[in-house]
């Protein structure tokens, strides 16, 4: 018997003995058609990783009725969406699209009070908008909200299921699309499978990883990497309660889901319907590089976490197939990749070039992040980037030491060079970052600090210097100009907008103290978008000057992007700029339409070969930026100190 025959059997079977009674004819006739398409591929990801144990087939039927009932609670406001996203798919490639992503407490306080954001959203352009997790969560420490104790459930500090819901129809009214965080790594130790699993439920210490003793613990760490050290070292937490070892790859109270176990799938599966049916338009993969373990390895980025997040997938289109995921892979570029796909993940975070651009900032040379995006920028079509400089956490320095090597860097003391440049304890340094999760057994360390800090303002406003504001503030425009070009959708990071500085506030809360990424999670008060909106009228500080010049420069460049077609569906093309301090690539749409950019990294004018005018077949052109034009025959072009251009070819 063929093996397509076999899949065909099993649907058949399933529907026979699935009760679609609860469903409208309509739904029924949908899910069935949805079912016809998308069964097949989920079937061979789920038999890969399940169909080994005995009971693969009876918990591939449940999770058939899992998707039934998201479909069945699915609002019919969003099955248009689905009908209109199948439609137009790649809504996410526009040159429309502008992200920002903020926790609710910092800028609310409450849900209900974020529809009164929504100008200052508005005004800023934003069409995505990324809730930090708002679930119900452990008091006091919760890893910024990412230990979860209940999906279904907001954290009533932030207000109400039904709150939530609400804003997420307001933003959809105004065109923005609300994306929601899916931590499906683990869940908080308080998750009632957690608590059923401490009550010594052997059907719910399934869900994790539970060990009675260090043998296999100890025999896991070998190869383990540890990503908070400075909470607790090692991968594995005891419990006193069951007398047990528990795998918690992040804080002690983040227990690790146990993805050999289909039940865990189908029951994640449910909570992740239930997530996108308030009305999410993409989910946030939190930690998705993690969630298969197999010993011998590091246990992240393993086959078995992709095919599992592509059965993800299928779920969605079949019951909600106008969401998509976003990875959040920060890891090895070549790993980053690989979550890319139109049936993984079609938004990714790009770390890569987040991290290079932080290291031309320090080196003022562009060499390893032309290299870097020459090798790894190319994606699938139907797929896009999220551009980003700065989030809630710290920066890790992920990029590729094979190709640092070939440029003759080495990748280890780069990064201790990098790591010491932005804590600034490396003279003449202009950051103020953190030191994060310092090993101190092989000195690995990580930064955190807010846009403005890491790019000088702190400390230019300390030392009184005017110039070293300036500069700050270039800094800032230029990281936000190539994320806001190079293609894809560019995110924002709230409080970053208006240059606010590094919050040391959270050093005397016992909650926070023992994170240092809390030093970047900043408040937006009401008087903070006043002043960004131009309703203040007295005479500003320096500080408050610097925050408006970064929000008119962003606003400015993203009307630009807006109004001009080249910044979505086109084509990158990463040049070589000719000067070592500059960095150029072009975007080439299917009309024709092209745009060159150029960005100087450095404090001095600097100047590229006019050769690469060429790249707009020497036609005339104009920096979209400053209006300027170029005639398309010139020898040099100079760039004044930070300066970019953004040269639109006729
Ligand atoms: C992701 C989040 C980070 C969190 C971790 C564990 O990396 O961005 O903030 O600590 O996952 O959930
Ligand atoms: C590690 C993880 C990443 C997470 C971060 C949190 O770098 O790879 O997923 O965001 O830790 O600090």
């Amino acid at each position: 018997m063929s093996y397509a025959a076999d899949v065909n059997v099993c649907l058949d079977r399933i529907l026979e003995s699935t009760d679609l009674s609860g469903l409208t004819k309509k739904d029924a006739t949908l899910f069935t058609k949805r079912l016809e398409a998308h069964f097949p591929s989920l079937f061979e990801k789920y038999t890969y990783v399940y169909g080994h144990q005995y009971d693969c087939y009876y918990h591939l039927q449940k999770l058939v009725e899992t998707l039934r009932d998201g479909i069945k609670k699915r609002k019919p406001a969003l099955k248009k969406l689905d009908e209109n996203r199948l439609k137009s798919p790649l809504w996410y490639r526009d040159e429309n699209q502008v992200g920002l992503a903020c926790y609710v407490d910092l800028m609310g306080p409450t849900l209900n009070d974020l529809h009164k954001r929504i100008p200052y959203y508005k005004a800023l352009g934003v069409t995505y908008l990324h809730l930090m997790p708002l679930y119900d969560a452990p008091a006091g420490d919760s890893d910024g909200g990412y230990a979860v104790s209940d999906y279904r459930k907001v954290n009533p500090i932030l207000g109400t299921t039904e709150d939530l819901e609400k804003l997420a129809d307001a933003l959809l009214k105004e065109g923005i699309n609300l994306v929601l965080d899916f931590v499906f790594n683990h869940t908080s130790d308080e998750h009632r499978w957690a608590k059923a699993a401490l009550e010594g439920e052997r059907q719910y210490q399934n869900y994790y990883y539970m060990y009675d003793d260090r043998t296999i613990p100890d025999q896991y760490e070998q190869t383990l990497r540890e990503i908070f050290p400075q909470v607790r070292r090692g991968s594995f937490t005891f419990n006193e309660q069951m007398q047990k070892w528990v795998w918690t790859t992040f804080n002690s109270f983040q227990w690790d889901l146990n993805y050999s176990n289909p039940e865990v799938f189908n029951a994640i599966t449910s909570e992740m319907l239930f997530l996108a049916n308030i009305g999410s338009a993409a989910l946030r993969l939190d930690a998705l590089a993690f969630i298969w373990k197999e010993m011998g390895t590091n246990c992240e980025n393993q086959e078995k976490a992709h095919v599992l997040i592509q059965a993800f997938t299928c779920c969605l289109e079949i019951a909600a197939p106008a969401v998509v995921f976003k990875s959040e892979a920060i890891v090895h570029p070549d790993e980053v990749n690989k979550y890319i796909g139109s049936d993984e993940c079609k938004l990714s975070y790009n770390p890569l070039l987040m991290a290079l651009l932080w290291n031309s900032l320090a080196t003022r040379k562009t060499r390893l992040l032309t290299r870097s995006m020459q090798k790894s920028f190319p994606i699938a079509d139907d797929c896009t980037w999220v551009n980003y400089v700065r989030c809630h956490d710290d920066i890790g320095w992920t990029f590729d030491d094979n190709v640092a090597q070939e440029l003759g860097i080495n990748g280890h003391d780069h990064r201790f060079f990098l790591n010491q440049f932005f804590t600034g304890r490396f003279e003449g340094s202009f950051a103020n970052g953190v030191p994060f999760a310092e090993n101190p057994s092989n000195g690995d360390c990580r930064v955190c600090g807010s846009l403005a800090s890491l790019c000088g303002l702190e400390s230019a406003l300390q030392n009184g210097d005017s110039k070293g504001v300036e500069e700050a503030v270039s800094r800032m425009l230029l990281l936000y100009g190539i994320t806001f070009s190079i293609g894809g959708i560019p995110l924002l990071y709230s409080s970053d907008e208006i240059a606010k500085l590094n919050d040391y506030s959270y050093r005397n809360d016992e909650t926070k103290q023992h994170d240092d990424r809390w030093v970047n999670r900043i408040a937006v008060t009401p008087e903070d978008i006043s002043l960004a909106m131009g309703e203040v009228n007295r005479e500003l500080s320096q500080q408050e000057e610097a925050s408006v010049k970064v929000f008119n420069g962003l606003q400015h460049m993203l009307e630009i992007r807006k109004s001009n077609a080249v910044f979505g569906k086109a084509k990158t093309f990463i040049l070589e700029a000719s000067n070592q301090h500059c960095f150029a690539f072009l975007r080439e749409n299917e009309h024709g339409e092209k745009l060159l950019v150029l960005s100087n990294f450095s404090e001095y004018p600097q100047q590229v070969d006019g050769e690469i005018l060429t790249t707009l077949g020497r036609n005339p052109g104009e920096d979209l930026l400053s209006s300027v034009h170029f005639k398309g025959d010139e020898s040099v072009i100079t760039l004044r100190p930070f300066q970019q251009l953004w040269i639109k070819g006729a």
